[in-house]
């Protein structure tokens, strides 16, 4: 079945929780949609786990179009989000809708993401009003790392609690189809859940939310640098991927890979006539 902005808002109302994961990649895409995720976020995130920077920040317009559509062309039926990222839509609502347009013709995503509360508005409806969805993000926003002096739990007190909520209620408002909640305390998720009738995803933001979103390679032990606690490890992939490198590499030194199963003949009148 074919994921659509549609899907997710008929699955909160039918009380069924959204899956979605990142990908960056053909292959990779691939494999989350023949497992029935209903969501692929294109993430920022991309700057951490395939760039290696230390944040989101540097991450382009043109990273994300060519992410992008690696990710589109492995996808059949998982709705694609595309990340728009730092500084591609803070700047105005007219560079916003410009970049959000690129995200979709040239990276080809069914809708973008961008990060903000109330001060982001006049760009989610300029956006939407383009005809392109948006997912919202709150909470612990990581192109804002350096507002909050670091990656830390938003809305453990009243006024921050507060703030989200009214971000939350705003964000609806102005037309977004679904927000990220991040790093967010799980009685809080719910409460925003239960006010808002788009549905909330949830990352590091408890069982309540409408649906959950993790980073492939946190989930599937892949990447080591930094591991949030509300990370579950659900393979140790980059263990498996280790033990083949050290396996490839020892065979190769030993001379016993490639052997004659991987290698491809020539006939011996052949060859003689050479030597
Ligand atoms: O870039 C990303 O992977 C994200 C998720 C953490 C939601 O924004």
């Amino acid at each position: 079945m074919k994921n659509t902005i549609t899907t997710f808002q008929t699955m909160k109302e039918k009380g069924e929780k959204i899956s979605m994961l990142t990908a960056y990649d053909y292959s990779t895409a691939k494999l989350i949609d023949e497992a029935g995720i209903n969501g692929i976020l294109v993430g920022d995130s991309l700057g951490n786990v395939i760039l290696g920077y230390e944040d989101t920040l540097s991450v382009t317009m043109e990273d994300m179009i060519h992410h992008g559509r690696a990710v589109a062309r492995g996808c059949q039926n998982t709705l694609v989000v595309i990340d728009m990222p730092f500084m591609s839509y803070q700047t105005s609502v007219y560079d916003a809708v410009v970049n959000a347009g690129r995200l979709m013709k040239e990276g080809r995503g069914g809708c973008v993401k961008l990060e903000g509360g109330i001060e982001v508005v006049p760009q989610i409806k300029a956006i939407t009003a383009a005809g392109i969805p948006v997912m919202a993000h709150i909470g612990m926003t990581p192109q804002s790392v350096n507002m909050f002096g670091g990656f830390k739990v938003q809305g453990k007190n009243e006024a921050v609690a507060k703030k989200l909520l009214d971000d939350a209620l705003a964000i609806q408002e102005a037309g977004a189809f679904s927000v990220v909640l991040e790093c967010v305390p799980d009685r809080l998720s719910v409460l925003i859940s239960e006010k808002l009738t788009i549905p909330t995803i949830g990352i590091g933001a408890g069982a309540g939310c409408d649906g959950q979103i993790l980073v492939y390679q946190d989930m599937l032990g892949m990447y080591k640098d930094f591991v949030p606690k509300f990370v579950k490890k659900y393979a140790d992939v980059g263990t498996v991927m280790t033990n083949a490198f050290k396996n490839y590499d020892n065979e190769v030194k030993a001379g016993t890979f490639p052997d004659a199963d991987h290698s491809f003949t020539i006939k011996d009148d052949v060859l003689e006539k050479l030597y």
